[in-house]
């Protein structure tokens, strides 16, 4: 058997050895990524690919809420699109260090975009590519098209912002700027009427006349409180769209309209403790009341969500 092998060590020396370590040396070669040509140019391929998984997934997924296009971007982050200064931002991307980037925690950990974003979370493809583009050193160079879509995409402020300035006169920017006092205004109109109604259910409990002078002073007072937070309402130059904020300002103005039809029924008639007028006023403060506290909750839910309250 040695000596069967001791002659094939002699064959292999000379014409199977060589071959082998050519081979062998070829392979290494290949293999070793910082030295050789064909590794380089996959490593830039796959930075590139990661930079367009990345632009997509930023313009699917944050730009409703961190885009150029929005005056009050979400956590004053609004350039999502643009690649250059996001990487630039040492407090949400190290270049080259994924597990210190902050972006890539929040995205990873699902916290962007929030749990109640329509776009849902990010994919577990879309969290790698956003990991790979950190480690690639967060580049930006786009291809042609998307680098179009990514300028259209950040011009929109520029339209956004240019278009209306010339247009404002100054006499609308005095409106608008009274309007913004319509938040702080709600106050009243809820506070008034409620209590309004506190007046009259201890009228009723009581069967004291006198209540009733209480509950016609708030009435008053809550119902014009009511049409000035309407008007504020309507002059504040608020541009959203929801469904919540359409509610929000028709039930509102209809709210205001209705707390002046309880002040017809307060002081066109006398009022008296067990007449039907009496009952009709309670009534009609009541559905005031309910629907005060409802067009405040909406009003909340414009810029807090549907789901605020949730536990
Ligand atoms: C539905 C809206 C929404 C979407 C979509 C969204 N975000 Fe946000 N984002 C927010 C809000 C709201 C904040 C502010 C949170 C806070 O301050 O607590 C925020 C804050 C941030 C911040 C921190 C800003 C700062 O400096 O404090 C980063 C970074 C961020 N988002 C990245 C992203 C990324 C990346 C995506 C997409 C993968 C994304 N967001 C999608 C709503 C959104």
């Amino acid at each position: 058997m040695s000596y069967y092998f001791r002659g094939l060590r002699g064959y292999a020396c000379v014409s199977f050895m060589r071959p082998t370590l050519l081979f062998t040396l070829a392979w290494f070669l290949v293999l070793l990524p910082p030295f050789s040509a064909p590794a380089a140019e996959s490593n830039t391929e796959d930075a590139a690919l990661a930079t367009e998984a990345v632009f997509e997934l930023f313009e699917a997924k944050c730009n409703d809420c961190h885009g150029a296009q929005l005056t009050r971007p979400k956590g004053k982050f609004g350039y999502t699109m643009d690649l250059q200064r996001v990487a630039a931002n040492e407090e949400y991307v190290v270049p080259g260090d994924p597990a210190k980037s902050e972006l890539y925690r929040l995205v990873n950990e699902d916290e962007m975009p929030g749990k109640d974003s329509k776009e849902g979370p990010a994919t577990a493809a879309e969290k790698l590519a956003l990991h790979r583009w950190i480690l690639a050193g967060a580049p930006s160079v786009l291809p042609d098209k998307l680098a179009q879509r990514q300028s259209s995409l950040l011009s929109a402020k520029s339209a956004a912002e240019a278009a209306p300035k010339p247009a404002q006169s100054l006499f609308a920017k005095a409106l608008a700027w009274i309007g913004r006092f319509h938040a702080a205004s709600t106050h009243f109109p809820i506070a008034l009427l409620m209590v309004a109604l506190v007046s009259e259910a201890l009228g009723w409990a009581t069967k004291k006349e006198s209540w009733l002078s209480c509950t016609r002073l708030l009435l008053v007072l809550g119902a014009a409180s009511a049409v000035n937070t309407s008007l504020l309402g309507w002059l504040n130059d608020y541009t959203g769209v929801s469904e919540v904020y359409k509610l929000h300002k028709w039930l509102g103005t209809a709210t205001a309209l209705w707390a002046l039809v309880c002040v017809g029924a307060a002081i066109l008639s006398e009022c008296r403790e067990g007449t039907p007028e009496r009952a009709r006023l309670r009534g009609a403060l009541f559905v005031g009341a309910v629907l005060v506290s409802i067009v405040g909750f909406l009003g909340g839910a414009i810029t807090f969500g549907l789901d605020h309250y949730n536990w």
